[in-house]
C-alpha cells in the first residue's frame, strides 16, 4: 500500500504547520491538496530520518512496514474494505467541511506552504500572539508591549493582573462605565477563521479606492445585504457615508442639514430629548459656529412658540433605541425641524425590531453590532443627494475618507455575520442571549432593593427573531430611591461601582448608566458589587438607624 494512503486514512487532523483550514481531513494522494502532501512527505521524510537504522526483530512491536508484509490474504482483504470504508468517509467529510473556495484555493498552489509565501509569517504571528494563554481573563494582541523576550505579554482584564492574568484583584472595583462592546469577543473568538483578514503591505496605498472614490463600493453592497436580511432599515434608494466611527457622523451631519452659512439666516439649533448621549452636546459645542449650536434640550421648544425666521430652524437628534434607557424614539419637535435618527442599538441583540427604520437620515456604528469598536467604522443612509453630499464633502475635507484598512476589515466582518444569520451561529441570538442573561440577573438583585431601581422594559415582537423576545438592553438606567442619595453616581460609587453620571445626559444626578456591553469579567464583578449593595441595605434594614452607602 503506498504510504501516501495508509496511516492516514480518516484521520481528522487540527492544522499544524501548513493549510490554514479551520477543519482538515486527511485523504489519499489522489484526493489531496498539493499542500497536505508536502506537509506528509515531508513530515514522513522526517520520521524516515530519525527512525532507528537498526529495527529490533519483529516481536510485536517492529516497524509497520514489516508486519504488513507478513500479513495473510484474508487480513489484507479486511483491510481493503476498512479503508475503502474509511475513504469514503473521509471524502464525505473533506466535501462536507471544506468549501468548495478552500478546496480550490489549496489546489493551485505549489510547496509545502499551501501556494502561500509573504502572507504566512503574519498569520503565524497572528495565530501565536492569539494562542498565548491569559487564563482567559486577558489577551495579547500582536502590537502589544513587548516583554524581555521580545514578545508580547498578556493585557489582563479589570481586576486581574499577574503575567498570565490568573490572580484575581480582591475587592476590585467594577467598571460599568463605557459602552465598551466586549461582550461579543467570545463570538469572535469562536469565529477565528470567518473573522480573521489578511492583506498585503502594498494593499490600496493610494488615497482612493475604486474608481477614485474614499469608500469601498464592495463593502457599501455588503452592508445594504446586511440591512435587507436583518430587516432594520431601508438602504435601498439611500447614499450611503462612511466616517471613523458614528462619532464623527455626529457633526458630519449636522453640518450637512445646516443653513448654508453664507445665506445669511440665523444657526440651526441641535437639540435633542434628555436623557441623550452626551456626545450630540459635546460634538455640536466642540465646532459650534455660524451655521449651528447647541440649543439644548427639546423640552425647552416643544411647547415655545417657535419662531424659524429668529429662532432658525432645528436639527433634532433621536436615539433609538436611547443611549441611556433603551426606549423606542420618535422626534419631539415637528415643523422647522430635520431629524438624525441615531440608531446605533437598532440591532436585534439589544431591541426587539418592530419594523425596518426608514427615515431620511439614520446613522449607524458597526461598534455596537459587532462588537469592533476600535476600527471606528459607522455609516450615515441619506435620503436627499444634496444632504448626502455635503456629508460626504465633511468626510473628505476632513480624513479623506474612512480607513482603507478598516474597511477592508469590516468588510470581511460584515460578510462572516451575513453568513451567520439565522444559523446555528447566528451573531444576533448570540448577542441576545448574553444581554438578556445580563439584563435578568442585574434585575434580580436590583429587585431585592429599595435603594436602586431600573428602567422597566416590556417584551417586543422582533421581525427578525420572528417571535416576542425578552429585553435585552445595552444599557441599565439606574435611578436612586433613597432621598438622601441625591447623586446616584456618587452613592454607587461609594459601593465601589463605576457608573456614568445622568447629569451627562442631561437627565439629573438622580440617575446613573451601568453598561451591560462589557466583557464576562465586568460582568461578574459588577454582579459581585451589586450584591454587596443590596445586602448591605438589607443588613442596614435589619438595624434601623445605620447606613452602609
Ligand atoms: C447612541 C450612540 N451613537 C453613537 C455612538 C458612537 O459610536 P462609534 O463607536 O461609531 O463612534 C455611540 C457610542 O456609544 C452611541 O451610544
Amino acid at each position: 500500500m503506498d504510504d501516501r494512503h495508509g496511516e492516514h486514512y480518516g484521520r481528522v487532523l487540527l492544522p499544524k504547520d501548513c493549510c490554514m483550514y479551520s477543519f482538515r481531513v486527511d485523504v489519499p494522494a489522489q484526493f489531496r491538496f498539493p499542500c497536505q502532501i508536502e506537509s506528509l512527505e515531508k513530515k514522513e521524510r522526517a520520521a524516515r530520518e530519525t527512525r532507528p537504522v537498526k529495527m529490533e526483530p519483529a516481536a510485536g512491536g517492529g516497524g509497520g512496514r514489516q508486519q504488513a508484509s507478513r500479513r495473510r490474504p484474508a487480513d489484507l482483504g479486511l483491510l481493503a474494505l476498512l479503508c475503502s470504508s474509511l475513504l469514503l468517509n473521509a471524502i464525505f467529510l473533506a466535501r462536507h467541511f471544506l468549501p468548495p473556495s478552500r478546496l480550490l484555493a489549496g489546489s493551485g498552489g505549489g510547496g509545502g506552504t499551501c501556494g502561500l509565501s509573504w502572507a504566512l509569517q503574519a498569520a503565524r504571528e497572528a495565530e501565536a500572539v492569539a494562542a498565548v494563554d491569559c487564563s482567559g481573563h486577558g489577551q495579547a494582541f500582536i502590537d502589544g508591549v513587548a516583554g524581555e523576550d521580545g514578545r508580547p505579554g498578556c493585557e489582563c482584564n479589570a481586576c486581574f493582573g499577574g503575567p498570565d492574568c490568573s490572580l484575581r484583584t480582591p475587592g476590585c472595583t467594577a467598571d460599568a462605565d463605557s459602552g465598551n462592546p466586549l461582550f461579543l469577543e467570545p463570538y469572535w473568538r469562536r469565529h477565528a477563521a470567518a473573522s480573521a483578514v489578511v492583506f498585503s503591505g502594498w494593499h490600496r496605498m493610494s488615497y482612493v479606492t475604486t474608481d477614485g472614490r474614499f469608500q469601498s463600493v464592495e463593502l457599501e453592497r455588503q452592508i445594504r445585504r446586511l440591512h435587507r436580511a436583518v430587516g432594520n432599515a431601508v438602504a435601498d434608494g439611500k447614499h450611503m457615508v462612511f466616517a471613523a466611527g458614528s462619532l464623527q457622523l455626529i457633526n458630519a451631519l449636522v453640518h450637512a442639514l445646516s443653513p448654508d452659512a453664507d445665506a445669511g439666516s440665523p444657526p440651526a439649533r441641535v437639540v435633542a430629548t434628555a436623557p441623550y448621549y452626551g456626545a450630540y452636546r459635546v460634538q455640536t459645542a466642540m465646532f459650534d459656529g455660524r451655521e449651528y449650536r447647541w440649543g439644548g434640550t427639546t423640552a425647552r421648544w416643544a411647547n415655545a412658540s417657535r419662531n424659524s425666521s429668529t429662532d432658525g430652524s432645528f436639527i433634532e437628534f433621536v436615539t433609538s433605541p436611547n443611549n441611556p434607557d433603551a426606549m423606542l424614539r420618535e422626534p419631539a419637535l415637528r415643523g422647522s425641524s430635520a431629524a438624525i435618527f441615531d440608531h446605533a442599538y437598532y440591532w436585534p441583540h439589544f431591541t426587539h425590531i418592530p419594523a425596518p427604520a426608514d427615515e431620511d437620515v439614520m446613522l449607524f456604528t458597526i461598534s455596537k453590532p459587532s462588537g469592533h469598536a476600535g476600527s471606528r467604522f459607522g455609516w450615515a443612509l441619506i435620503r436627499d443627494e444634496k444632504v448626502a453630499k455635503r456629508a460626504l464633502d465633511y468626510v473628505s475635507d476632513s480624513i479623506m475618507g474612512a480607513s482603507r484598512d478598516t474597511q477592508l476589515r469590516m468588510l470581511g466582518i460584515v460578510k462572516a455575520m451575513l453568513a451567520s444569520l439565522h444559523g446555528e451561529d447566528d451573531i444576533f441570538a448570540f448577542g441576545h442571549d448574553v444581554i438578556r442573561s445580563r439584563w435578568r440577573r442585574l434585575n434580580a438583585a436590583v429587585s431585592r432593593s429599595r435603594r436602586i431601581s431600573l428602567q422597566k422594559i416590556a417584551p417586543g415582537n422582533c421581525t427578525y427573531f420572528k417571535r416576542i423576545r425578552e429585553p435585552s438592553p445595552a444599557y441599565a438606567w439606574v435611578r436612586c430611591e433613597r432621598e438622601e442619595d441625591e447623586d446616584c453616581h456618587d452613592a454607587l460609587l461609594k459601593a465601589n461601582i463605576i457608573t456614568r453620571a445622568g447629569v451627562g445626559f442631561e437627565a439629573g444626578s438622580r440617575y446613573t448608566r451601568i453598561s451591560l456591553l462589557k466583557s464576562d469579567d465586568d460582568f461578574d464583578v459588577l454582579m459581585e458589587r451589586v450584591t454587596d449593595l443590596v445586602d448591605a441595605e438589607k443588613k442596614d434594614d435589619a438595624a434601623p438607624g445605620s447606613s452602609s452607602m
